[in-house]
């Protein structure tokens, strides 16, 4: 029996190279993993006052709650919006979902028919090209220029703009570079969606860990149609929560539409968790400290990575100016690379052509999530790979 076509091409690198980092541990030995992007796997926690919200919902109610999210949760996601980015949105413009993931999923089941373009970052998380794949899409990368610190090519982006083009993706911070981008960069996007009438999508996932510079949210620009994805799993240290949120910022009532087909995939998947859309309340109205701390720890660990990898012949790497990825070159191949290293000296990254067959290529990622004595046997490891 054979499965549905569109089945076939899915691919996620971040986890496809787990099964051969699995197999080398059933034979007892130790990996150092530096491919996921979750910071509770390493030394940081889901805040206490998130955790007792979900399990005092717990005791309370375990219902069915309302497709577009619990309405507390989708209050506290408007005034956060409003004194972060001076955004003015009601909760009817907000559908929580369970992760960002899912909001990708539905935004492309709602906006993407067969043949439709959509421009995405190159490189890019992973899901923006399968789950485009799956709806018969196409997702055509722009790219983003090393040498600049990974600012987006706006030639680029224009020139491969035409009438199938329905929307660009933009991800900032960046997975898996680690680019913050300015505001006259959101500015140029925005312009570029405007003048060709597409949709401005914006993952803002990372949004709050960053180093140097601030996060813009290109909700400032009043006269596009934006899409503004986030959610709980990074900023708030609870990936497996699966609590993410979709914003349809939409003054000209342009995304009607687009925003009802949204709503009718949400409500046949009835609704995301309500225990911890509870613990997502608790981490947007409760206390913020936790968020200082982490910049701090991974301000240390991304400074110490960057040295590194640099130091080593054979690398080079721009410095990341926010999320936990950092983005190194090497000569050859990725993929060959990445086994090669797992294989010999037992430490895993990602091949940057999982996030772009193009303009990932020749590249790897690495996160810079664990402390540094972890990271410091993971880089000894590689300059010892890179010497022989
Ligand atoms: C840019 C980006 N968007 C979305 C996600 C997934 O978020 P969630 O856990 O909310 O599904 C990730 C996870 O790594 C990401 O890097």
């Amino acid at each position: 029996m054979k499965p549905a076509k569109r089945t076939m091409d899915i691919e996620y690198a971040i986890r496809d190279v787990v099964l051969p980092a699995r197999e080398l541990e059933k034979k007892g030995i130790e990996i150092i993993k530096l491919n996921i992007g979750d910071p509770d796997k390493f030394d940081f926690d889901t805040p206490e006052h998130m955790k007792k919200a979900v399990i005092d919902e717990m005791k309370n109610f375990n219902g069915y709650g309302d497709s577009e999210g619990l309405l507390e949760l989708r209050e506290a996601i408007v005034q956060r919006e409003k004194k972060k980015n001076n955004l003015d949105i009601s909760v009817n413009d907000i559908v929580v979902t369970t992760g960002v993931t899912e909001s990708i999923q539905m935004l492309f089941g709602a906006l993407l028919d067969p043949g439709d373009e959509i421009l995405v970052p190159g490189p890019t998380y992973p899901p923006y090209i399968a789950l485009a794949k799956f709806f018969g899409a196409v997702p055509v990368p722009y790219r983003t220029i090393e040498e600049e610190n990974w600012a987006p090519d706006l030639d680029d982006m224009r020139k491969k703009i035409n009438e199938k083009t329905k929307a660009v993706a933009v991800i900032n911070p960046n997975n898996p570079t680690g680019a913050l981008y300015d505001k006259k960069t959101l500015k140029e996007i925005g312009n570029i969606a405007a003048e060709n009438d597409i949709i401005f999508i914006s993952d803002e996932i990372y949004d709050m860990i960053t180093y140097e510079g601030k996060h813009f949210s290109p909700s400032f620009m009043e006269d596009i149609p934006l899409i503004i994805l986030n959610g709980i799993s990074k900023v708030y240290l609870s990936p497996g929560w699966r609590v993410g949120w979709t914003i349809f910022r939409d003054y000209n009532e342009k995304l009607n539409e687009i925003r009802e087909g949204y709503l009718k995939q949400a409500r046949v998947r009835i609704c995301s968790n309500i225990l911890t859309q509870k613990g997502a309340v608790a981490a947007l109205n409760g206390p913020q400290d936790h968020i200082k701390d982490m910049i701090a720890k991974l301000r240390e660990r991304r400074d110490y990575i960057y040295k590194r990898l640099n130091d080593i012949n054979g690398v080079s790497t721009q410095k990341p100016g926010g999320a936990f990825y950092i983005f190194p070159k090497i000569d050859g191949d990725d993929k060959k690379f990445v086994l090669d290293v797992l294989n010999k000296v037992h430490v895993l990254f990602v091949h940057g052509s999982g996030f772009c067959p193009v303009y990932g290529k020749g590249h790897f990622r690495s996160v810079f999530l664990p402390p540094i004595e972890t990271i410091e046997r993971a880089m000894d490891a590689l300059e010892m790979y890179m010497k022989k």
